[in-house]
């Protein structure tokens, strides 16, 4: 098990929501089937889910997947209540699953243990989907999803691969170092091979286009702006903490710049923008 906080998920999906590439999940959607079956792969608490449900408006099936039991109870437990709050009938169809009665048709979701290093469970399905998982991944993990994904020959949309790009404002002489530092911690391994973090959107692009897909690829970035306190404070913290375990040397510039940005968010002098790339990777015609 990885160890994401469900209290963190909820706190960065009203941020995943607003950023996420409504034009790539529009053009997934024209190229889903009538009642089409989806499996998002590190579903943690179901965020992607509850956001592209709407966008699909049909019958659909959806197999949430990650390898901690705990945030799969969450996803259906919140997404019970994403249901219910929008005056949807919700009920359940066995261990880990719920009908959601939305209009456009009813949405299935089923949860599903399993590890990201065992066969995925492709047959039957009609896309595959991800969300802040990506940058986790290793090389030959990458390599092994597309062939896999390729010889199903099915669509993927993999959203919200962090690539890079980081916009603290006003700006601070330490945020290279700092960044730099944060960026190295990214690509430790993670579980599936030494991740390769901000180069993932685009050597998954490229890995699709030589399988033959046709790739398209979206910016959606976070921008935290300066009233979320408790946002900023949460990527300062963690920002902090991993450049330093990246970089101990650097400690003492890390605090200083640490409790510089502290002081900026409690006093809305800061925001924050977090660049990420979505991809929709469709097969070549005929598949
Ligand atoms: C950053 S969270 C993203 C969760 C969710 N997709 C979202 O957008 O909110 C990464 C998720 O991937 C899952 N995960 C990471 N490595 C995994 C692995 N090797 N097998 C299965 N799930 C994994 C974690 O448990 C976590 O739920």
């Amino acid at each position: 098990m990885t160890g994401f906080a469900a209290d963190w998920l909820a706190r960065r999906e009203v941020y995943d929501a607003r950023a996420r590439s409504r034009a790539l999940a529009t053009a997934l959607a024209k190229a889903l089937p009538a009642n089409p079956r989806l499996i998002d792969l590190g579903a943690g608490a179901g965020s992607l889910m509850r956001w592209l449900a709407p966008i699909l408006a049909r019958r659909q099936r959806w197999t949430l997947l990650d390898d901690d039991p705990a945030l799969l109870g969450v996803a259906i437990e919140r997404s019970a209540g994403w249901a219910l709050k929008q005056g949807w009938a919700v009920k359940p169809i066995g261990k880990g699953a719920i009908s959601i009665a939305a209009p456009a048709g009813a949405i299935e979701v089923h949860t599903l243990r399993r590890g990201l290093t065992a066969k995925l469970p492709l047959a039957g399905q009609d896309a595959v989907l991800c969300s802040a998982l990506m940058d986790l991944a290793g090389q030959a993990w990458c390599r092994r999803f597309v062939a896999s994904v390729a010889k199903a020959g099915l669509p993927a949309l993999l959203c919200l691969t962090v690539d890079g790009r980081l916009a603290w404002r006003p700006p601070h002489r330490a945020d290279r170092l700092v960044d730099d530092a944060f960026h190295r911690h990214m690509t430790r391994d993670k579980g599936l091979g030494p991740a390769l973090g901000p180069d993932a959107a685009q050597a998954l692009g490229a890995l699709f286009a030589d399988a033959g897909y046709k790739i398209r690829m979206g910016k959606s970035d976070w921008r935290i702006p300066r009233n979320d306190a408790a946002m900023l404070a949460d990527m300062i913290g963690g920002h902090a903490g991993a450049a330093e375990e990246a970089w101990p040397a650097g400690a003492p510039t890390i605090a200083r710049w640490a409790a510089r940005r502290r002081a900026q968010a409690l006093g809305r002098r800061l925001t924050l923008m977090v660049g990420h790339l979505d991809l929709l990777a469709l097969p070549p015609a005929g598949r």
